[in-house]
C-alpha cells in the first residue's frame, strides 16, 4: 500500500512489541520452571509438569511444575520456620524490603508486561500502562505500611503464615495484591498462581531473590487446582486470601469452616453500568469499552450489566455499535489492538456456550463484523440487548468480552434491578447530576462504586464484594486488617464445651444472698412484639447449683424465619441518621440504669450478686461507648492519583444473627449487639443458653427505649439448632458467633449458601468485663463493610 493510500484507509499497520528479551528470560530458565520454596527453585516432589500456553497461538510457552502436597509441606515449613525472623524484623527493615521490590518492578517493568501479555493474552498497552503500573503502586504503598505499621496497628500482631490462591485475569497484580500487604504487616506467605497464567509470579520470585529478601518469607508453588486446595487443607496455615470463581470460593470456606484458619475471599461479580438520561453519552461510551471490553472482559467488577435510562436507549445502542466498531481485536502484543485473546479453549467455550444460551433465552445479539486471528483464542466484542433481568446472561458471571444491556424508567427501577443479583462487587453510575448519582450510590450493594468513571483501582482505596461477591477488603487501611489480629486474642483460654460458663467472682458465696424467683415463662421478642414461639414448648432454666430460675421460649427455625422477616423489615433503623441511633442507645442505656436494682437481683440467681452487678454497671458503661460510637466510626477521604476522590464509606452489613456467650449474659448480650445496632444493622439475637431469661429484661429495655420495632429480634432456645437456621437463612447478612468452638464451626460451615460474613471467638472466652478487649473498634470493624465511592473532579 501506497503512502497515499494509507492516507485514504487511516488503517493501522502493525506495531508489534519484541517479545526476544522475555523469550530469553524463558529460555534462561531452560523452558522449565520449578517451585519457588525458601529461597531456592525446587523440583516438584511428584516430578509432574504442566505446560502454559500463549493464548494467542497455543504454542507452549514453558514447563511449570505441578504442587503436590509435599510440596506445599514443604514451602509451609519454609513460611512457618521464617515467620519468627520476619516478624521481629523493623518496619524500617521490611519497608526497606518491599521498597526494593517495587524498584525491581519498576526496573524490569517492560519484561514483565510482555511476559504476562504472552501468558494471559492480554493486550500489551494494558499490561504495559495498567498491570504492571499498578503492581509497583501497590507494593510503594504497603513499603509505606511497613513502615507505619507499629505506630498505627499497636495492638495487633500478624496472622503467621498465609496461603494465597489467585486467578488468570491480572496474575501478577493479583499476586501483588496479596503477597504486599501480607508482608507489609509481618506474615510470610505461600502463593499459588493460577494454573493458564504461572509466569510472572515466577518471574516475582526472581525479583525476590534479588532484593535478597529473606529465605521463606516468600514461596511461589504452581499447579492446578488440587494444589490450591493442598494450601487450604494445610494444618499449619494460619490465613487463606482467595481470589477467583465463586464456586472454588464456596468450597474454600467448607473446607476452612472446622479450622481457625482465617478467610478473605474475593469472587466474582455482575456489576451494573447505570446510564441515565442526563449523562454525558459519549464519555459514558468511552466508560463502557473499558468497563466490559477491558482485558476481555475477563474482570471481575466488568460493568457486565447496562442498565440504560429508557427514554435514551436507543441512541445509546447506535453509539455503543459505532464505538464497538472500531475497537481492534488482534495479537496481544500489537500495541494498537484493543482487545486480545481469551485466557484459555475451555474459557473461550464457557463464553461461547453463556451466549447460545442468552440468544436462546431470547435476547438480541449484536457483532461488529471483524475479522480474528486465524489461530489461538479470540472472542469479538458482544452486544446482547432484550436482555430479561432473569436471563442466565444477566444473572451469571460470563467473565468474556459481552454486554448484557436492559433498560430502566426511574432511579428507584434502576436501584432494584442493579442490586438483582447475588453479587455485589462493584457498580457505575453515569449522570451529570450529582445528586442523583450519589444518592444511587449509596444504595448500591456493591464494594466499589465509580460515579461517571469505570475500573479505577488504587492501592490506598479497599477494594472488595457484598454478598456472594465475597469478604474482606484488598488495598486501604481495611486490606492490612485481613493479615492482623489483636495480639492477644491468641492466648484466651478456650471455652470448655457448653454450659459452663467461667463465672466471674465467687458466684456460690454471693448466690447464698439472694431469692431465686420462678418466673412466668419469657416471650421471643419479634418485630418489636413478645411472641410465643412456635413449637408450643419452653426450657427450664436452672442455676449452676440446680434451682429452677424459670422458663425461656424454645424457639425454632420457624420463629428465627419470624425475626428474620421482621428484621429485614426494620429498614427505619437502617436509614435514620447516626445521630439518632446514638440517642437511642443513651436512652437504652437512661433506662437499664433506672431498672439496675431489680435486673441485679434477678440476673444474681444466675450469675451471683456480684457478676450481677458488674453487668449492670459495665453494660451501661459500654451502651455509653456505642451511642457515643454511633455518630464517630467516620469513613475517609481517599486521595488515589487521578483527578477523582475516594470516599470510604463505613456501612452496615445489613441483618445480623447474634450468638451470645454464655458466660455473661447480659453484658455479652450488649457487647454484641450494641455495636452492631450503633452501626445501623438489624439483630436477631440468640441469648446465653445459660441464662436466656434475661431476654424478658432486654425487650422490655428495647421497648421503653424508642427501638423500632424489629432493629432487635430475641428468640432464646438451643444454641445448636437456632444457629444454623440463621447461618443457612439466605436474608441474613453475617452471622456473629461467640459460643462454643463447635458452634463457630457449624455458623461458618453452614454460611456458605450466600456466604455470608462469619464473625466467631473461635471458642475462646473472652472477658467481657475487659472494655480493652470487649469494646471498640475490632467490634465495630466486624460490623461494618467499606464502601468505596469514586468521584472525579475538574472539567
Ligand atoms: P477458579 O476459581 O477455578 O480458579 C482460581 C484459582 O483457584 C486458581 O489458582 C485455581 O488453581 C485455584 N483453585 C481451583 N480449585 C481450587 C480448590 N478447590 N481449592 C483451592 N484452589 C483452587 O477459576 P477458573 O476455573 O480459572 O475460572 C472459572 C470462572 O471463574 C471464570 O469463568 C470466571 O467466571 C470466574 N473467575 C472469577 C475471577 C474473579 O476474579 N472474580 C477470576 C477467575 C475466574
Amino acid at each position: 500500500m501506497s503512502i497515499a493510500e494509507k492516507f485514504v484507509a487511516m488503517d493501522y499497520g502493525p506495531a508489534p512489541e519484541d517479545p526476544k528479551e522475555a523469550r530469553t528470560w524463558i529460555e534462561h530458565h531452560g523452558h522449565r520452571f520449578q517451585h519457588f520454596i525458601n529461597g531456592t527453585w525446587q523440583a516438584p516432589r511428584g516430578s509432574e509438569y504442566f505446560d502454559t500456553v500463549d493464548p494467542s497461538n497455543g504454542e507452549k510457552l514453558a514447563s511449570v511444575a505441578q504442587g503436590s502436597s509435599a510440596d506445599v509441606d514443604a514451602a509451609v515449613q519454609a513460611a512457618r520456620a521464617a515467620f519468627p525472623k520476619w516478624r521481629a524484623l523493623t518496619p524500617h527493615v521490611r519497608a526497606r524490603y518491599l521498597y526494593a521490590l517495587a524498584r525491581l518492578v519498576q526496573k524490569h517493568s517492560r519484561l514483565l508486561a510482555v511476559l504476562e501479555t504472552m501468558d494471559n493474552g492480554k493486550p500489551i498497552r494494558e499490561s504495559r500502562d495498567i498491570d504492571i503500573p499498578l503492581v509497583a503502586r501497590h507494593i510503594y504503598y504497603h513499603a509505606g505500611w511497613a513502615q507505619l505499621i507499629d505506630q498505627e496497628f499497636a495492638e495487633y500482631e500478624p496472622c503467621g503464615v498465609v496461603g494465597q490462591i489467585i486467578p488468570w485475569n491480572f496474575p501478577l497484580l493479583m499476586a501483588a495484591w496479596k503477597i504486599a500487604p501480607a508482608l507489609a504487616t509481618g506474615n510470610t506467605v505461600i502463593l499459588k498462581p493460577a494454573e493458564f497464567t504461572p509466569l510472572t509470579a515466577l518471574a516475582f520470585a526472581g525479583l525476590c531473590e534479588e532484593a535478597g529478601l529473606p529465605d521463606g518469607v516468600v514461596n511461589i508453588v504452581t499447579g492446578d487446582g488440587s494444589t490450591g486446595e493442598a494450601l487450604v487443607k494445610h494444618p499449619d496455615v494460619d490465613k487463606i486470601a482467595f481470589t477467583g470463581s465463586t464456586e472454588v470460593g464456596r468450597a474454600i470456606r467448607s473446607a476452612t469452616a472446622p479450622t481457625s484458619k482465617r478467610l478473605s475471599l474475593e469472587l466474582g461479580g455482575k456489576s451494573p453500568f447505570i446510564i441515565f438520561d442526563d449523562a454525558d453519552l459519549d464519555s459514558a461510551v468511552e466508560g463502557l469499552v473499558d468497563g466490559i471490553w477491558f482485558n476481555q472482559g475477563q474482570v471481575c467488577c466488568a460493568g457486565s450489566r447496562l442498565l440504560m435510562q429508557e427514554s435514551i436507549a436507543e441512541p445509546l445502542i447506535g453509539k455503543i455499535k459505532e464505538r464497538i466498531s472500531t475497537l481492534r481485536v488482534g495479537l496481544p502484543l500489537d500495541k494498537a489492538i484493543d482487545i486480545g485473546a481469551i485466557v484459555a479453549r475451555v474459557q473461550l467455550e464457557r463464553i461461547q456456550r453463556m451466549v447460545s444460551q442468552g440468544i436462546a433465552e431470547g435476547a438480541t445479539c449484536w457483532q461488529p463484523e471483524v475479522a480474528l486471528p486465524a489461530t489461538g483464542f479470540f472472542y469479538p466484542p458482544t452486544l446482547l440487548s432484550n436482555v430479561h433481568p432473569t436471563s442466565i446472561v444477566a444473572q451469571q458471571e460470563i467473565f468474556g468480552p459481552v454486554l448484557a444491556a436492559m433498560t430502566f424508567r426511574t432511579p428507584r427501577e434502576a436501584v432494584e434491578l442493579a442490586n438483582n443479583t447475588v453479587y455485589g462487587l462493584a457498580a457505575c453510575v453515569w449522570s451529570e447530576n450529582i445528586n442523583v448519582a450519589l444518592h444511587v450510590a449509596a444504595q448500591l450493594k456493591a464494594g466499589v462504586v465509580w460515579v461517571n468513571c469505570t475500573n479505577l483501582f488504587d492501592a490506598s482505596c479497599g477494594f472488595g464484594g457484598y454478598r456472594e461477591s465475597g469478604f474482606g477488603r484488598e488495598g486501604g487501611k481495611e486490606g492490612l486488617l485481613e493479615y492482623l489480629q489483636p495480639s492477644w486474642f491468641k492466648n484466651l483460654p478456650k471455652l470448655s464445651p457448653r454450659h459452663t460458663p467461667p463465672l466471674h467472682g465467687n458466684a456460690n458465696a454471693d448466690r447464698e444472698n439472694t431469692t431465686p424467683a420462678i418466673d412466668r415463662t419469657v416471650k421471643l421478642y419479634i418485630g418489636g412484639k413478645q411472641t410465643r414461639p412456635d413449637s408450643g414448648y419452653s426450657m427450664e432454666v436452672r442455676s449452676p447449683d440446680g434451682n429452677l430460675l424459670g422458663e425461656a421460649s424454645l424457639g425454632n427455625r420457624k420463629d428465627i424465619r419470624n425475626a428474620v422477616e421482621a428484621a429485614r423489615k426494620a429498614e427505619s433503623w437502617t436509614k435514620t441518621t447516626a445521630h439518632n441511633r446514638a440517642q437511642v442507645l443513651y436512652y437504652c442505656a437512661e433506662n437499664l440504669s433506672q431498672r439496675r436494682d431489680e435486673i441485679v437481683r434477678r440476673l444474681a440467681a444466675a450469675v451471683g450478686a456480684k457478676q450481677a452487678a458488674q453487668e449492670l454497671d459495665v453494660g451501661i458503661e459500654r451502651i455509653f461507648s456505642y451511642a457515643a460510637w454511633a455518630d464517630k466510626f467516620d469513613g475517609a477521604v481517599h486521595n488515589p492519583p487521578f483527578r477523582n476522590i475516594a470516599i470510604a464509606m463505613n456501612e452496615p452489613l445489613g441483618t445480623m444473627g447474634i450468638i451470645c456467650p454464655i458466660e455473661a449474659p447480659l453484658l455479652g448480650f450488649l457487647s454484641l449487639v450494641m455495636p452492631a445496632l450503633a452501626m445501623g444493622n438489624t439483630v436477631i439475637a440468640v441469648p446465653s443458653e445459660a441464662y436466656p431469661l434475661i431476654a424478658a429484661d432486654l425487650y422490655q429495655l428495647f421497648d421503653t427505649s424508642d427501638l423500632p420495632g424489629g432493629a432487635v429480634n430475641i428468640v432464646t432456645g438451643y444454641v445448636s439448632q437456632l444457629l444454623k437456621t440463621l447461618a443457612e437463612h439466605d436474608d441474613v447478612d453475617a452471622i456473629w458467633s461467640f459460643s462454643d468452638e463447635a458452634s463457630a464451626a457449624t455458623a461458618k460451615a453452614m454460611s456458605v449458601g450466600n456466604l455470608k460474613q462469619v464473625w466467631t471467638n473461635e471458642g475462646r472466652a473472652i472477658d467481657w468485663f475487659n472494655p480493652k478487649l470487649a469494646e471498640g473498634r475490632w467490634f465495630l470493624e466486624h460490623a461494618t463493610q467499606v464502601k468505596n465511592i469514586w468521584v472525579p473532579y475538574g472539567e
